[in-house]
């Protein structure tokens, strides 16, 4: 049995990864801003502060941690918050494990698949890909980097480079599953990378119970969709109306400004190297949509 302190464990995929940790034996703490249970612990980043007692006995580390990349216009306050909320947190966590000495089993940070940046092209990209140069891929660099520090301490680090995490609760597939109808955005031909959360929660949890699953891994399936592939088959799933039109490009600029580029854009990932170590439960838009929807 390990225990695992998760940092935004109060989140989508940490309430769900919380209670899946827990039936398979592990005790598991959280850090947030709000603590409300017994097990959950205060920090505060920007005043560098960490309740010590979240540290009690961990084995394990999990970053989740990070201001909602897709929850609000990217002015240049919001892009700041969402970098420090990451990347600050996870170089305060790294200054109380050094500070208590801890000798961890492992670190595991989420990132995300916008390493590759949001641009549409033809490669399918892998976990040894260079990264691309803009907002989305700075932050996934920045936040990496924030977890491989853990290194310098011998604490093997695994990070999963995620695509758009679907769930029955909240999250991406709530906010597309509109209630009168569905519509590709802009040319509808840009990829859609995702991924089951029952399927991502497992992986979280192989990487506490393997230790050979270090190192960077992209979460996804290895099922190509487009936003018009997967607009369709999410349409036909929930019996919805597919609207024949396209929502234009400028509508969704004007809307969200800079942020609509990870909706407007994408490119396939590979998920070669999770495959070769982990099985996915659900491979297939169509039987995920299913199990979440219906
Ligand atoms: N869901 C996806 O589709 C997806 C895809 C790719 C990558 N990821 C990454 O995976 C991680 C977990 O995703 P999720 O969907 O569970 O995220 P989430 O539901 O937004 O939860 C993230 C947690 O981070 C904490 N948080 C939010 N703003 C913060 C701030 N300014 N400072 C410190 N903590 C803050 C919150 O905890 P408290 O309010 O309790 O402090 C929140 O519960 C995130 O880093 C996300 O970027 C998610």
């Amino acid at each position: 049995m390990s225990k695992i302190l998760i940092s935004g464990g109060t989140g989508l995929v940490g309430k769900k990864l919380q209670s899946l940790l827990k039936s398979n034996g592990h005790e598991v703490n959280i850090l947030t801003r709000n603590p409300k249970k017994s097990n959950e612990f205060s920090w505060n980043i920007k005043e560098s502060f960490i309740d010590e007692n979240a540290f009690t006995n961990v084995t394990h580390i999990i970053h989740l941690a990070g201001a909602g990349i897709a929850d609000k216009r990217w002015t240049e306050k919001r892009k700041q918050e969402i970098i420090d909320s990451r990347v600050l947190s996870a170089n305060l966590i790294f200054q109380y494990v050094k500070k208590l000495k801890l000798k961890l089993h492992g670190l595991i940070s989420a990132s995300g698949i916008g390493y590759y940046g949001a641009h549409t092209s033809d490669i399918i990209f892998k976990e040894n890909d260079a990264p691309y140069n803009d907002f989305i891929s700075k932050v996934c660099i920045e936040w990496e980097n924030a977890a491989k520090q853990f290194e310098a301490l011998n604490i093997p680090v695994t990070i999963l480079r995620t695509g758009v995490v679907l769930s029955k609760k909240g999250g991406a597939l709530a906010k597309i599953n509109t209630p009168l109808f569905l519509s590709a955005l802009g040319s509808g031909s840009q990829y859609f990378p995702w991924i089951h959360i029952d399927d991502l929660c497992n992986i979280y949890t192989d990487s506490i119970d393997n230790p050979k699953l270090s190192g960077i891994y992209n979460c996804v399936t290895n099922e190509h969709q487009s936003n018009i592939s997967f607009t369709k088959i999410l349409a036909k799933t929930t019996g919805k109306f597919l609207f024949p039109l396209n929502v234009p490009s400028f509508v969704l600029k004007t809307i969200l400004g800079e942020l609509s580029i990870i909706l407007l854009e994408g490119s396939r990932i590979s998920a070669n190297k999770i495959e070769s170590i982990y099985n996915f439960k659900f491979p297939n838009l169509k039987e995920a949509l299913e199990d979440l929807l219906k």
